[in-house]
């Protein structure tokens, strides 16, 4: 099926552009004429083409709304105007106190307005109307013109499971890439920090970065450093569009999907891939058909990769429990949205962390081991690896499981001289430091 934006670049004149706007905003009693597109909610001024702005479009809009003030005549809730790639919404109640004052010097009809008419129209609008481009964001216009209809306001767009990921896509075109100096890697983080803040006050303490404001501009900090935007435009235009933050019961699930926002292959890289729920849950009854009903008790749990923790959530004992992963940010971010808040939670690199240079293991390189954990090892004690390690592979194949960077970590190069091939996967790696490292040890791996 095509899509609105598609259908209006075959529009041949501006009678397609209104009919292509009137079926996908499922308009139901319209009438055609002078106002072009009027219904008892809104009027629309529509153009065939993309180059008159919205400013020029609402400036002849406002001349009708004008006249029939004038005249005494009914005026509707809303205003837009739509060509063939934008579009914008406005409330009508916004502008009133503009046309009020009766101070415009409207032309002989609506097209020919004065240059001093549009400059005052436009002093004025800039800060109430909502402008979408169709060509990304067909689908939050068609719902805002929706919604007016239905509430009598212009709600926002929600931030939700569903729509994450098109959103943060969207973020870094609109503001990511206008905030000066900031490495790619870093926008989910720096996303997070935006979309979790009212305005006023972040939902999250101790986010890993923080939408902070200067001068009444937005400004990021993440690592201790200031990030400023370029352009601050996008930044307007992006949040006249979307809510913010997400409803409450989204939030930390939302942050929680960090992973699904890593650049592919960075991801793949780092086998960063979430666990769903529903394999958590068959996980776990397999434990307890395995290990015996009280294995949470039994057992101390060691995640050696636990991402933000996805496979711990349901375990109810978590002084046994200690998780560990490759990136300070996840354990940030299992801190602010405070997962498995009592149990052990560090960063630690599984494969690069405590080695020695004949490959052995020696905790004092890093100290970064809880003593609790260790005197657990060296005593022997039962330990359950819990775990979903990244899968990655050396080879030469272009795909993006096939990293040469994978072998590059001290424990492959320093341990596994004796296991050939296997090496090269990442996986192995994981599981030969830990036969080493603790040899009684249970492992337990979910696989869908
Ligand atoms: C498949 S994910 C599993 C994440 C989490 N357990 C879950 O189920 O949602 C693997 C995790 O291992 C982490 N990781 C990759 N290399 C690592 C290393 N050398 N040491 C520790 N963690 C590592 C990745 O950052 C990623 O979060």
């Amino acid at each position: 099926m095509s899509t609105l934006y598609e259908k209006l670049q075959h529009a041949r004149s501006e009678e397609d552009v209104k009919d292509i706007y009137i079926k996908a905003l499922g308009l139901k009693s319209y009438t055609k004429g002078l106002i072009d597109i009027r219904t008892d909610e809104i009027w629309f001024e529509a153009k065939e083409g993309g180059k008159i702005s919205s400013y020029a479009m609402f400036t002849q809009l406002l001349h009708y709304v004008q006249d029939a003030l004038n005249k005494g005549e009914i005026i509707p809730p809303f205003l837009a105007v739509i060509d063939t790639e934008k579009a914008a919404l406005m409330k009508t109640a916004d502008v009133l106190p503009l046309l009020k004052n009766k101070s415009i010097k409207w032309g002989k009809s609506a097209s020919q307005y004065p240059k001093e008419a549009l400059d005052e129209v436009s002093a004025y609008i800039g800060a109430y109307f909502v402008s979408f481009k169709i060509s990304s964001h067909e689908q939050e216009f068609i719902q805002a013109v929706k919604q007016a209809i239905q509430t009598g306001e212009i709600i926002r767009a929600q931030i939700t499971p569903d729509n994450l990921k098109q959103v943060f896509d969207k973020w870094v075109a609109m503001i990511g890439r206008e905030i000066i100096g900031v490495n790619e890697e870093d926008y989910a983080l720096l996303f997070f920090a935006d979309i979790m803040h009212d305005g006023t006050l972040s939902t999250h303490e101790h986010l890993p970065a923080e939408l902070l404001h200067k001068n009444n501009a937005p400004v990021f900090s993440l690592n201790g450093k200031l990030y400023e935007l370029a352009n601050k435009e996008g930044y307007r235009r992006f949040w006249a569009i979307y809510h913010k933050p997400p409803h409450s019961e989204y939030r930390n699930y939302l942050l929680e999907r960090r992973d699904s926002l890593i650049p592919l292959d960075e991801r793949s890289f780092k086998g960063a891939f979430y666990t769903p729920l529903a394999v958590v849950d068959a996980a776990y009854n397999k434990l307890t058909e395995v290990l015996g009903k009280n294995w949470q008790k039994n057992y101390i749990v060691w995640d050696m990769c636990c991402g933000v923790g996805n496979l711990e959530v349901k375990h109810s004992n978590p002084r046994n429990l200690y998780m560990s992963t490759l990136d300070q940010a996840d354990i940030d971010v299992m801190r602010a949205t405070k997962t498995c808040a009592a149990a052990y939670r560090f960063q630690y690199d599984y494969l690069n962390d405590d080695i020695t240079d004949d490959g052995k293991i020696d905790y004092s390189l890093t100290n970064k081991i809880p003593e609790s954990l260790r005197q657990a090892i060296r005593e022997g004690k039962k330990i359950l690896v819990l775990m979903n390690p990244p899968y990655a592979e050396v080879g030469t194949g272009s795909d993006s499981g096939n990293k040469a960077g994978v072998t590059k970590n001290k424990f492959s190069t320093t341990a596994m001289d004796s296991y050939g091939k296997a090496s090269s996967e990442l996986f192995m790696q994981f599981i030969v430091r830990i036969a080493q490292e603790m040899p009684t040890a249970t492992i337990a791996i979910p696989k869908r």
